[in-house]
């Protein structure tokens, strides 16, 4: 207990010293309280303002996809090079240690799996156990023009945000994949606008070809681009360089980490191109370079 007598006077009071009061950097993000910040400063590196998310939360839909039949022998040896998991409860409490450690986004919303109707989702995870999980971030799922469950996922999403909003635990929108939905810039603009628009912190979308440039630039929050099917690493690394030089934060990046040669060596690559700009060739050769290095160690 603090002593009432004999203590040392306070006189250190820097009079004449402004009191610092640093603008928090990330995009959109100045206005939020502390705890949100805070969380969002363990998914996005404050250093470069980037993240590497690794995702592998795809057997919520597809069972055990390539790549992820034994989450504690192939992802748990990457997971030192992510900012940030993207995965869900059941696999985070049984397959990633607890030392990991770092930021956590967890999949909150569930439902149809690929044998019926994809987009079909409710909230399968609600706050109290993303709070007991320590998640850094809630992924909800949004099926922006599916006219079936448009406004059923919309809903959704409000929701993880207005208890997210009551508790600082940031939620990450996620546009769908869907047989009706395109990816051109005028559908992602559009989508990644009116999650950011119902308070989505972070959206996760798919790059585009075309005008990405104007999708990033209309949307007032931080945008990661999910990797898609397996390209061939060299493609794979250029999608990730284009989206980061054309405005994008960050990857949430899967298939085109775990199903590739040699994860390490991909994820590593795909690091330098979003925290450093390395440019795709010269981490193609980097990767190429830590596949031979490793090769029989893999
Ligand atoms: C799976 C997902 C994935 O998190 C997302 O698609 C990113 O993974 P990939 O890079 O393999 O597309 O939402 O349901």
């Amino acid at each position: 207990m603090a002593e009432a007598t004999s203590n040392q006077e306070s006189k250190d009071y820097g009079i004449g010293v402004p009191v610092a009061n640093p603008v928090y950097k990330l995009k959109g993000s100045n206005n939020y309280d502390w705890g949100m910040k805070d969380r969002l400063a363990r998914v996005f590196d404050p250093q470069s303002g980037k993240t590497v998310m690794l995702a592998f939360d795809h057997g919520y839909i597809m069972g055990p996809t390539a790549g992820l039949e034994r989450i504690d022998l192939t992802i748990v040896p990457l997971l030192e090079h992510a900012n940030c998991l993207m995965c869900t409860r059941g696999i985070l409490r049984a397959c990633v240690p607890p030392t990991f450690n770092k930021a956590i986004s967890l999949r909150c919303s569930a439902g149809a799996t690929l044998l019926t109707e994809l987009n079909d989702e409710c909230i399968g995870v609600e706050i109290e156990d993303a709070l007991r999980l320590n998640a850094s971030m809630m992924a909800v799922m949004v099926a922006v023009g599916s006219a079936k469950f448009e406004a059923l996922t919309i809903r959704n999403l409000c929701k993880m945000i207005e208890t997210g909003n009551r508790y600082g635990l940031p939620t990450l929108g996620v546009t769908a994949v869907g047989k009706e939905l395109t990816r051109d810039a005028r559908y992602l603009g559009l989508a990644t606008r009116v999650l950011a628009e119902n308070g989505a912190q972070v959206i996760k979308t798919y790059y585009c070809e075309e005008h990405f440039e104007r999708v990033t630039a209309a949307c007032p929050v931080p945008i990661v681009i999910a990797g898609g099917k397996k390209l061939p690493e060299l493609e794979a690394l250029q999608m990730a360089y284009q989206a980061i030089d054309q405005g994008a934060l960050g990857v949430d990046m899967g298939r085109n980490i775990f199903q590739a040669e040699h994860p390490v060596a991909m994820i590593t690559a795909v690091k330098a191109v979003v925290h450093n700009g390395e440019k795709p060739e010269a981490a193609f050769k980097m990767y190429n370079e830590i596949k031979a290095a490793k090769k029989g160690g893999k």
